[in-house]
Parts: structure tokens; sequence; C-alpha cells
């Protein structure tokens, strides 16, 4: 079964496999939104029917809120719930500091309050998403509809004077229309190619009228967790300083496949 996998589903899949190891009974626990996100809600619905534990997840998508409640994991709001113990989600793009980008499937908002709202946040990745310097992976800036094409005008003319190598953007589309977020909003994607700083970046864009957020997450995450296909993982934990490894066996875990 696991054959029928792609290397980079087997690097998600263990990345989220590995995750799960986080989560506690009686923990509450933010749900992110992608397909590595989806790879951790059906290794966590299979964790919670195996062990019998009791957690409650917070979806950070309605997509991701569907997966949940059909897989039969309690799910609730953020206001609900009030804090979480820990948020684990995937990541578009991942620099040494575990600075990410993340809003490529659209859920950058609800991402961002759920994992801020967590004492934790454990990001799941293959090892594509690494960077030297975040950039390559299109910012997404979600923004209003109002006037958004004002609010576009000021992003670019704000991005002059930003320490980045590229200033195009796109307003994110759904065939002819433009994407609409789960909070009804836009998406503008900035094609900055580099961003050499990215926390003066990300404060920036946060003070044009108009945005309501971006895709930056600035010292939000706290561990990474690097997925490959031939099972191997490594652990970097930033509060930590540490860089560890680990394995899964892709045969062992054909039984866990086959449930999924
Ligand atoms: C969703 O809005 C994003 O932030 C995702 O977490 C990110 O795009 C990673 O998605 P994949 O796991 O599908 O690559």
């Amino acid at each position: 079964m696991s054959s029928d996998l792609s290397p980079i589903d087997k690097a998600k899949f263990v990345a989220a496999r590995k995750a799960v190891d986080y989560v506690q009974d009686g923990m509450r626990v933010g749900l992110g939104t992608g397909s590595t996100a989806a790879w951790m809600v059906r290794c966590l619905a299979e964790k919670i029917r195996d062990e019998g534990i009791d957690i409650i997840g917070v979806p950070t998508s309605t997509r991701t809120a569907d997966l949940a409640r059909e897989l039969g994991i309690t799910v609730t709001s953020l206001d609900e719930a009030k804090w979480l113990d820990l948020t684990i989600d995937g990541a578009d793009e991942f620099d040494p500091e575990l600075n990410l980008t993340k809003g490529g499937g659209g859920a950058l908002l609800q991402e961002k309050i759920v994992a801020t709202a967590s004492d934790r946040m454990v990001v799941i990745t293959d090892a594509g998403k690494e960077v030297t310097a975040l950039g390559a992976f299109p910012l997404p800036v979600e923004m209003i509809p109002f006037g958004w094409q004002t609010t576009k005008a000021l992003i670019e003319e704000t991005l002059i004077n930003m320490d980045v190598l590229g200033r195009d953007t796109t307003l994110r589309m759904n065939d002819e229309a433009p994407f609409i977020t789960d909070e009804g909003n836009y998406i503008l994607d900035l094609h900055l190619r580099r961003i050499n700083n990215p926390r003066q970046l990300s404060l920036v864009l946060n003070q044009v009228p108009g945005v309501v957020e971006n895709g930056l997450f600035i010292d939000i995450c706290d561990v990474v967790i690097v997925g490959h296909g031939d099972g191997r993982i490594e652990l970097r934990d930033i509060n930590e300083g540490t860089v560890s490894e680990d394995r899964i066996d892709l045969l062992e875990a054909d039984n866990i496949f086959a449930d999924l």
C-alpha cells in the first residue's frame, strides 16, 4: 500500500505520523490545513481510535473541519476552546529560524490566529520546503474585497521600500473569479523571490488599510518536522536549539495506510 504513494506523499505522511506523538490525552489541538495537515488529521484519528484518548480539535478551515468530523474527531471553535495546547500545520516554506510562509491553500488567517493561540506550533513538511531565505514561494496577503485595487496599489508602493528581490503581485483566482477565503476575503500573492527582512515586511504589510493578515509566521513555530520519502525524519526544535533524527518503517506502517 505504501508503495502506491509518491515519495512526496510518503514524506508528508511520516512527518504527520511523527507529529501526532506530541498529542496527549485531554489536549486541545489546532488542526492545520493543506495536504500535509490532512495526513496529520488522518493519523490523529487513528491515534484516537488506537489509544482511546480524548482530544478536542480546532480546525483552521472548513476543509479541515469537514475531514476531521468525517473521521470522528471532536471539533470545536477557537472561541469555545479559548487556548490550545498545540497546533500542527503544514507550511509552504521555512527558514533556518523556523519562520514560515503559509497560505498557499488560502487558509492563512485562521491558521495564524489558531497557531498564535497555542502553547506550541509544530510544522510538518517535506524537505523541499526548506529555504535559506523566504520568498521563492509567493507570499499570500489576505485583504478585504472592498477597494481591493487600491489596497493592491498601496501594497505595491510599500514594496518599493522593502528589501525584496521581486515586486510583482497577482490577485489569486479560482477559474474566472477571485479566490474567496473562508472569511470572505481576497488573496494577493506577492512574487518577492527573496525576502531579506521578513519581520519588517510582515509588520509593514499589516499597516496597509484593507490588509487583514499576511502569510509570514514570525516567531510562531516551535518545531519543524521534516519528512523524507524513505521514512527518515528530522526534528528541529528552535527553543531547545536541537536537531534530532528518527525513522518510520514504511512497511510496518502499511497497516496504518490500509486504515487511512
Ligand atoms: C494552507 O493555507 C497553507 O498554509 C498550507 O499549510 C500550506 O500551503 C502547506 O500545504 P501543503 O501541505 O499542501 O503543501
